[in-house]
């Protein structure tokens, strides 16, 4: 498989071509869209950037549409009503513009993948770049043609409920996986009716939220901003992402919508964008609450101001926008901007030339490929965390399996959050696949224990115990319904929800092997079920073919190639908990544990680095962290040179062997240290990983190439820099394990 950093750099170089094309003066699309500007009044501008929520054929809609005051409508879903209003906006507005239509197709349309997070525990972008051209092919069906995703904010606080729509933690995978959504979605012609307008969100920072609480403040210095949560937004711009959304959080208290820093300098200015920028739903009119504006007007003014070129359901435009032009507060030439930016989307989507969606019969939903290309997503964002006896893959010695738990038959949960047009009646649960593939096998004794994930009644656990002494082994399929993760889902307590916990100890009771399956929209507290369970196999809700997926990896069709691509806590008081933390002046060490610490110890008779008392300072599992049905062998690390000048590469490379009976894939993962610097730099920070295939047996050299650019780091002068100084390298199988050298950049 070619390093997709190769695939990645090819799309970088596409991008600057294609943006240097957009951005010359003898552009054809530039000029019409001048020449369309030159005849708009200032009504009309004003028209095309408010973006509204569907109500289908109302007469208030097709008046809009025919006075030319919308832009964008969002959450229409069938080809007849966007077909009529499309050609209201075409034949009876004065200059016909087209609208464009949009939903938040993040995972899927109808066939449901993973969710993001699951996608990116598959660490393979064709995964998420086949996840997104489905749910194009499906969505564009009925007349979307842009979606609003990837959302690609790094967090590292699983309290928050929209980790389930990212893809995690890290800066470089969040980034790779990003840009294969937005080459899928977008696909290799935005012209093409199956295509989706992409948009990277949300410009920026909002996984920061305080406390993992949704929409809370954000205090993020620059340097931070620069080394995590802008890196895949700027991949974003690279890889010609059709739009950009703002978030709704205030960044160090200036509320992105309003925010000229972000929206200007570093996106137009810096990174030179000219795709569109939309609010947040009702972000611009929500500063009045953020205590940024007074009124609706002075919203309108500020994210105008702050090129917002869309409003969202916020009605400032509508409303305010043409007095604030009126009075100079806000220059006609910012409207302008604005529009051209709207037109130039329609116009790369084609919809001037081809504003109307096919009406077909039969919808291309849920077609085979489709279900095939889910159920291996859904199989290569399995992550197995623990295999205690090899109990996994079950062999043909089980005769009989329970299937336990609220997650074991739970089409909705299943599908997981953000997915407003999956339809739980095309889920195949884990229970239906294991009945539909081994049925006719073995003896499967079905019994939940809990009927949803926050159930607290006990009385179906001893149901569920009887079931489990019938039979050979339990699978137990627990974890969250969807509901509880998403916007505005955050969790103080991610624990099992309701009696999970207890109907497992129950089940542990019965002597019998347990296998632990979580689904969920997060990483879960689950120390104590993973100590009891023998086997646990990590799920973020896996999509319309996670049973199937999960049936396959259990009774060993599949082999597990999952890696976390966020950290698992022990508890939540570690939270945020992250790989690539900094070292601090007394790194961990000498751990006393709380029940460890002898009664009436001195004060001075523990130690005294950093970690908690109850917690210890490790994660229960770390970042790139996934076990196999075979085992890996890494040696032989090789480094190019040990010396390095500033502006020379240099080449790391070793040896991995399967050393197992499988044939399974492994994700190489490659780390690098800056140990000494002018700010203080991450332990370790992911700059590279290759999934590899490998026989039985079969070693494979494998080899990463890193720049300069890839060592550097946003210094306190605000500009990106290469030091000298020795780094630490390492390639392994996580964040924690692996071969390490060292080198210097003299
Ligand atoms: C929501 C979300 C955003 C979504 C938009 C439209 O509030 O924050 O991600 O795209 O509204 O549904």
């Amino acid at each position: 498989m070619i390093s997709f950093y190769k695939k990645f750099i090819g799309y970088i170089c596409l991008g600057f071509l294609l943006a240097s094309f957009t951005n010359d003066g003898n552009d054809p699309t530039e000029a019409k869209i001048n020449e369309l500007l030159s005849k708009m009044t200032l009504e009309e501008k004003i028209g095309q950037m408010n973006q509204l929520t569907g109500t289908g054929l109302s007469d208030d809609m097709k008046g809009l549409v025919a006075a030319g005051k919308v832009g964008s409508i969002l959450n229409e879903l069938d080809a007849k009503t966007t077909n009529e209003l499309q050609r209201i906006a075409i034949e009876n507005s004065r200059l016909g513009i087209p609208l464009v239509f949009a939903r938040d197709v993040v995972h899927g349309f109808k066939t449901i993948f993973p969710i993001p997070l699951g996608q990116a525990a598959s660490w393979n972008p064709q995964v998420a770049e086949n996840g997104a051209r489905v749910a194009a092919m499906e969505a564009s069906s009925v007349g979307i043609r842009w979606t609003f995703a990837p959302m690609i904010d790094v967090s590292r606080d699983p309290r928050w409920g929209r980790i389930a729509e990212s893809c995690g933690e890290d800066p470089y995978l969040t980034s790779v996986m990003g840009v294969a959504m937005i080459k899928g979605f977008q696909g290799e012609d935005l012209t093409d009716p199956s295509s989706l307008a992409a948009c990277a969100k949300h410009f920026a920072g909002y996984g920061a939220s305080e406390a993992g609480k949704d929409y809370n403040t954000t205090w993020i210095p620059e340097p931070q901003l620069r080394e995590v949560f802008l890196p895949p937004f700027e991949a974003a711009v690279k890889a010609n992402a059709a739009t950009f959304m703002c978030s709704f959080n205030d960044i160090n208290g200036v509320p992105s919508s309003g925010n000229p820093y972000l929206n200007k300098t570093i996106l137009r200015d810096e990174w030179k964008y000219d795709g569109m920028l939309v609010s947040d739903w009702g972000s611009i009119e929500q500063m009045i609450p953020h205590g940024f504006c007074a009124d609706l007007k002075e919203a309108a003014e500020k994210a105008a101001n702050a090129a917002v070129d869309m409003d969202m359901m916020g009605y400032a435009y509508m409303v305010h926008l043409e007095e604030l032009v009126k009075s100079g507060a806000v220059s006609e030439k910012t409207v302008d901007e604005a529009v051209k930016n709207i037109l130039r989307l329609k116009f790369r989507l084609g919809l001037f030339d081809n504003p109307y969606t096919e009406e077909k019969e039969i919808l291309p939903f849920y077609t085979p490929e489709a279900l095939q290309m889910a159920k291996e997503a859904a199989i290569e964002s399995t992550i197995l965390l623990k295999n205690d006896k090899n109990i996994l893959p079950l062999n043909d010695n089980i005769k009989s399996v329970a299937v336990i738990g609220p997650l074991s038959d739970a089409p909705a949960d299943q599908i997981g959050t953000w997915c407003f047009d999956g339809e739980p009646e095309h889920s195949v649960t884990p229970l239906n696949a294991i009945q539909a593939e081994y049925g006719n096998k073995i003896k499967i004794i079905a019994e939940k224990g809990l009927a949803y994930s926050r159930d607290k009644d006990q009385q179906g656990i001893s149901r569920a115990v009887a079931a489990a002494q019938q039979a050979d082994v339990i699978l137990f399929f627990a974890g969250e319904e969807a509901v509880l993760s998403g916007e505005a889902r955050s969790r103080a307590d991610i624990s099992l929800p309701g009696a999970q916990s207890q109907l497992l100890s129950e089940l542990k009771k019965s002597g019998k092997p347990v296998v632990m399956v979580v689904m969920a929209g997060r990483p879960l507290t689950i120390q104590k079920e993973t100590e009891e369970a023998d086997a646990v196999l990590y799920s973020f809700h896996a999509g319309t073919m996670a049973g199937p997926a999960l049936a396959d990896v259990i009774f060993g069709k599949a082999v597990p190639s999952g890696k976390l691509p966020v950290t698992m806590p022990r508890m939540v008081g570690q939270v945020p908990i992250y790989y690539a933390h900094k070292n601090t002046g007394r790194p961990a060490s000498n751990i006393d544990l709380i029940d460890d610490i002898p009664v009436g110890a001195e004060q001075t008779s523990i130690g005294f680095t950093s970690y908690h008392l109850d917690a210890g300072d490790s994660p229960l599992f770390p970042f790139g962290y996934g076990l196999s049905y075979t085992n890996f062998e890494y040696t032989d690390l090789k480094l190019s040179s040990n010396e390095i000048d500033k502006n020379q590469n240099i080449t790391i490379r070793c040896t991995v062997k399967n050393t197992g009976n499988r044939e399974a894939a492994e994700v190489v993962q490659l780390y690098v240290r800056n140990v000494v610097a002018s700010l203080v730099r991450p332990v370790k920070e992911l700059k590279d990983f290759n999934k590899v295939t490998l026989k039985p047996g079969e070693a494979r050299e494998i080899s990463f190439t890193l720049t300069p650019e890839q060592l550097s780091f946003w210094d306190l002068n605000n500009k990106r820099v290469l030091e000298t100084g020795l780094f630490h390298c390492w390639i392994g199988t996580n964040s924690a394990e692996g071969l390490q050298g060292s080198f210097t950049v003299r």
